[in-house]
């Protein structure tokens, strides 16, 4: 029988997918109990509908501890790692660990960075240890389910936060009035017409001649982060507010 741990990694830019590389490196060969592994984004302190979709047929073969991780992009977590607990509670499985973890921010570019660079060789260790405490946890016997709503936010400088908010509310109130599409958008001239965005858009919304259909993309920037040709631009109006007001390094943090 397979004991390694299976792994449910919804990773549009990939930072996810590094984190749960390293909880899979620390949590071992599974210690025989089949734990899980979970990571997911966070998008707007949630946990993203595409990834819900994409583990909607994933269900535990009883009752297997499950490893639970939300990666954010250095602003916050706020409901999403409790949202995730309570989504594979109820397929089954039991949460006994979970962390967050930073991750460069979808829509991190030079001009405005944010969280650039990581995971960093700092967090890939902090998420190693994560995965082989939990893993001595699980081999302990100790099946404690974790309450991942008790794993709270590092706060941000309240300043940094108002003036975010305040960003938040005035973007809102002026596209109620005049809403507007923000879209990737595709320089031709540098696209080689591989076809790799299509490929790995999770909401299937680059169309076969690489226009976007606006009801389905998330602005996840998938597109953007591994096109190889750097086709696709995403120009989000949060960028420059939350490279301004999300500075400060955010540490991994977890609940055993
Ligand atoms: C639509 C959207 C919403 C996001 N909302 C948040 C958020 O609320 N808080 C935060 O800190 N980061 C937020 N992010 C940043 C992502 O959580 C972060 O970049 C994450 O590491 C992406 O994971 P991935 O690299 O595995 O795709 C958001 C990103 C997107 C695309």
């Amino acid at each position: 029988m397979n004991m390694e741990p299976d792994v449910f990694c919804f990773s549009p830019t990939g930072g996810g997918e590094k984190i749960a590389r390293a909880i899979r490196k620390g949590l071992g060969d599974g210690c025989g109990k089949s734990p899980c592994i979970f990571v997911v984004p966070v998008y707007g302190g949630r946990m993203p509908d595409l990834a819900k979709k994409a583990f909607g047929n994933v269900h535990a073969t009883g009752n297997n501890p499950a490893v639970l991780a939300v990666v954010y992009g250095n602003r916050a977590f706020e409901g999403a790692l409790a949202e995730l607990a309570e989504f594979v509670s109820e397929r089954g499985f039991n949460p006994v660990a979970a962390g967050a973890f930073v991750c460069e921010h979808s829509y991190s570019t030079s001009e405005t960075p944010v969280a650039a660079g990581r995971p960093d060789a700092e967090d890939l260790k902090a998420a190693e240890e994560f995965g082989r405490l939990a893993g001595e946890k699980i081999l302990a016997g100790n099946l404690m389910p974790v309450n991942a709503a008790d794993l709270q936010d590092e706060p941000s400088p309240e300043a940094s936060v108002n003036r975010f908010m305040a960003f938040v509310r005035e973007f809102k109130e002026q596209q109620s009035a005049a809403p507007r599409a923000f879209l990737p958008e595709l320089d031709k001239d540098r696209c080689s017409g591989c076809g790799i965005c299509l490929a790995v858009c999770p909401a299937t919304a680059i169309r076969a001649d690489f226009s976007i259909d606006a009801s389905r993309c998330v602005a996840c920037c998938a597109c953007v982060k591994k096109c190889p040709s750097h086709a696709w631009i995403f120009m989000s109006p949060f960028a420059r507010p939350l490279s301004e007001n999300f500075s400060l390094r955010k540490s991994p943090r977890w609940i055993l």
